[in-house]
């Protein structure tokens, strides 16, 4: 039986992939490790909450103590990082927690990695570290890092140290570095939730800048086969990018979320750029197809419809998940941009 240990599982990725991994390959034990941030959810356990191949522990990956005695007690043999603050927006007015989770947190894991002689260390990256595309081009393994936000600059400074680690202490380690995700569960501070909801409650749909951002999306559920294919089949020191031939500019997505919802294109509205925005995101994902014989299986159309009928029959998730803090999240973020 694979023994791992998933960090940031009760977030976006982290509990597609446990629920992935109950439900499909039932010979694994996974510990779920998650500080339960803003992010966090408990409900996004729903449906694996009891099973006893699953259990949920709250705490932080830089608490080194309890990384080693999660893995002590569980016999643990594999780490998959997923824990992480994964928003740009929030990267660029509050960076400094970007840093102690994304940087120090990892370093943390790494540390026991190294210490309790683990079989493998996952590291969930993303292309973001790649920094921006002109209207050509893609994204391969060989591109040099080049991050633009506080958030992508965390996640280089994060593969840096893992292949650090492997390079100089032999962790056996994989990177994955995968495009935009979007799916059931995704937090609506990204844009595709973001804008389901918005458009849910006929509210204005904010567009930064000219909406001409292009972004290569990616099925939650595909990334996740992709992750355990890298974590089962990979040779060890391999970083594979993850995309989904996706390539949308943002106001095409949101026209067609409107059109499902049959809202009007009038409440579309642009605001303010982001700071620093990047232009363009494309994965050239041939080494992983070619080596580890993975390719998404999920359309954007068929995609985008599965995500937007998954948030109408989830309403109450969403009304929790937008109570409370989420408010002042949007106040400040978007009130007068
Ligand atoms: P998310 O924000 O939905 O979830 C992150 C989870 O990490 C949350 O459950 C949160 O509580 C937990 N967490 C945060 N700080 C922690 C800490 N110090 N200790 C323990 N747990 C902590 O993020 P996501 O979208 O699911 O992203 C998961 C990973 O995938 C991240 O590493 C992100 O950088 C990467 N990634 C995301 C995307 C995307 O489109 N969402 C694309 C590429 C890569
Ligand atoms: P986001 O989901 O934040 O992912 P990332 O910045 O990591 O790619 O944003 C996706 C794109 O959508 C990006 O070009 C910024 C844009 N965007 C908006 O135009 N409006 C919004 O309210 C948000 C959240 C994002």
């Amino acid at each position: 039986m694979r023994r791992l240990l998933v960090t940031g599982g009760a977030g976006f990725i982290g509990s597609n992939f446990v629920r992935m991994v109950l439900s499909e390959h039932t010979d694994c034990f996974i510990v779920n490790l998650d500080k339960l941030t803003y992010a966090g959810n408990l409900e996004n356990l729903t449906g694996f909450e009891n099973n006893p191949n699953h259990k949920f522990i709250k705490g932080d990956i830089c608490n080194g103590a309890l990384i080693e005695k999660i893995i002590d007690e569980n016999k643990i043999d594999a780490i998959i990082n997923f824990a992480a603050e994964s928003h740009v927006d929030r990267s660029i007015t509050e960076p400094k927690v970007f840093i102690e989770t994304n940087v120090i947190g990892t370093l943390t894991l790494l540390e026991a990695a190294r210490d309790k002689k683990l079989e493998r260390f996952v590291q969930i990256s993303t292309d973001e570290v790649y920094g921006a595309l002109g209207p050509k081009g893609k994204f391969t393994e060989q591109t040099p890092p080049s991050p633009n936000s506080p958030y992508s600059a965390s996640k280089a400074a994060a593969d840096h140290l893992v292949k650090a680690f492997g390079h100089t202490w032999g962790v056996k380690y994989n990177i994955c570095r995968s495009s935009n995700n979007y799916g059931p569960y995704q937090f609506p501070e990204k844009l595709i939730p973001l804008m389901i909801n918005n458009a849910l409650n006929n509210k204005e749909l904010p567009i930064y800048g000219d909406g001409l951002y292009v972004r290569d999306w990616l099925y939650v559920y595909d990334n996740c086969t992709a992750v355990w294919k890298v974590l089962t089949e990979a040779p060890p020191g391999e970083i594979y990018n993850i995309g989904g031939c996706n390539e949308k500019a943002n106001l095409e997505v949101v026209k067609l979320i409107l059109e499902r919802l049959e809202k009007p294109n009038a409440l579309i509205k642009h605001v303010t750029d982001r700071p620093g925005h990047d232009r363009r995101y494309a994965i050239d994902a041939s080494k992983i197809t070619s080596q580890l014989n993975w390719k998404p299986s999920v359309s954007f159309e068929e995609g985008i419809k599965k995500t937007i009928d998954w948030y109408l029959q989830n309403q109450k998730w969403l009304a929790n998940v937008v109570s409370g803090d989420y408010q002042k999240y949007y106040e400040s973020m978007y009130a007068n941009r």
